[in-house]
Formats: C-alpha cells, structure tokens, sequence
C-alpha cells in the first residue's frame, strides 16, 4: 500500500484533534481552489466526538456540500441512522444550507434507497475528501468482507446491502468505486478490537478497504489502545 500513509496516535484527544484539523485543512484547500468543499460522511460510533468538535469550526459553512458513505435501512429519524447521528452531534448546529446535505434515502429500503442516490450522484464528479471507519470483520463503509468484489467495477455507485452481519441487516453503500472517486480519503479507526482488521488490510487479504483509493493517497489515522 505504498499510497496509504498510517498513522498511529496513542491518545485519543490528540487522534481527534488531528482528524478535526486534517478536515479543516482538505476544506480550505478546496474552497481556495474551487469555492466548494465535497465531503463523505462516515456512521459508526468513531467519528461522533469529532463531528461535535467541528460545531465550533471557523470556516464558510455555505461551501461545503455533504455526502454519506452508507446509511441504515431505518425510519428517517431512527437514532441509530448515521444521517441522524451526524446531524445531532454537528450538522444541526451550523448553517450548511439544507439542500447541500445530500442524505441517503435509505428508508425507501436498500434497492430503492440505493437507486434514488446513485441518480443524485450522477451529477457528481470527484469527491474532495471520503471519511470512512473500519469494522472489527474488516467492514468499511457497508461494504462487507463476503462481498462478490469481482463484479464490483459493474456496480452503480450506490448499492444495496441486504444482509449485513453488523444490525441493521438492510442498509445502502457506495460502491468502492465511487468512495476512489476522492482527492483524498481519510479513514479513522480506534479500539483494540480494530487490530485483527487492520492486520489484515495491511496484510492484503480480501479486506473491502484495500478496494478504496484516493488522487492524493490514503491516509489512515490509528488509535488501537
Ligand atoms: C456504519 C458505518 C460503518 C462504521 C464501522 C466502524 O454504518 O456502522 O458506516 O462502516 O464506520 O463499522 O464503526 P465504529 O466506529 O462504530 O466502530
């Protein structure tokens, strides 16, 4: 993986604080050179202190126009939703112009969900910076390890996940070409339980995130104490 960057941090204040100012950094870098700052959004528990964090942001919130990695097949404001999750801890507390905040419709269910937001993200070219977690089975975003990979440069840019092994088992992701579709990605993973899975990826066997790429490499932020 000689364009992933790995790094480890041993204390979470400083993981979080890095992660807040890398965002920061990919944002102003695009609204310097674009006027926009294209953003995917990870779930999972990792990135809820974070996106608080990002509350306090100074930054010109009418450029930045967000995206989910994958949503939960759960009614629209089920609290375990990662669209819920990122509005309460951050989205609802910043003037990000409601129409720039691109949800997944995952209620509609994963083939329907998954159809509605592929059509939204035809339009869309590269994304400026993809967020996405790891799972203990080596899981990112809701691409799962028993994925059929050899069909996926075919799949449409969201699919439909049926029976996911972490609840709920209905969910939509994008694909792993369309995460690749990014100038830059940044994956943050913490808990001692992630170690296997990062073994593993940086093993090269069959994890889904070997599958996802970036233009300017992929940097990894680690904190597995
Ligand atoms: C989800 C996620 C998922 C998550 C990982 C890590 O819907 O759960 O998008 O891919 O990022 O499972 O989750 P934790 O941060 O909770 O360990």
């Amino acid at each position: 993986h000689r364009d992933h960057r790995w790094h480890r941090f041993s204390c979470r204040a400083n993981f979080e604080r890095s992660a807040h100012d890398f965002i920061l950094d990919a944002a102003m870098r695009s609204i310097d050179d674009t006027g926009r700052f294209r953003l995917v959004l990870s779930g999972g528990r990792t990135p809820r202190r974070l996106y608080a964090s990002l509350r306090l942001a100074q930054t010109d919130w009418s450029a930045w126009v967000l995206y989910f990695s994958d949503e939960r097949c759960l009614p629209e404001n089920d609290p375990h939703r990662n669209s819920r999750m990122a509005a309460e801890a951050w989205l609802d507390h910043v003037p990000i112009p409601a129409g720039q905040i691109h949800v997944i419709p995952a209620e509609l269910g994963p083939e329907r969900g998954a159809d509605h937001y592929s059509r939204q993200l035809a339009g869309v070219d590269t994304f400026d910076l993809v967020l996405l977690g790891l799972g203990e089975d080596g899981h990112t975003a809701s691409l799962f390890p028993d994925g059929d990979w050899e069909s996926a440069a075919s799949w449409p840019d969201a699919i439909p996940v049926q029976d996911a092994p972490k609840p709920p088992p209905e969910r939509v992701s994008l694909s792993p070409a369309r995460l690749s579709r990014t100038r830059q990605c940044l994956f943050l993973i913490t808990g001692s339980d992630k170690r296997e899975a990062v073994d593993r990826w940086r093993a090269g066997t069959g994890s889904p995130a070997s599958r996802i790429r970036a233009n300017a490499g992929v940097d990894v932020f680690l904190d597995l104490e």
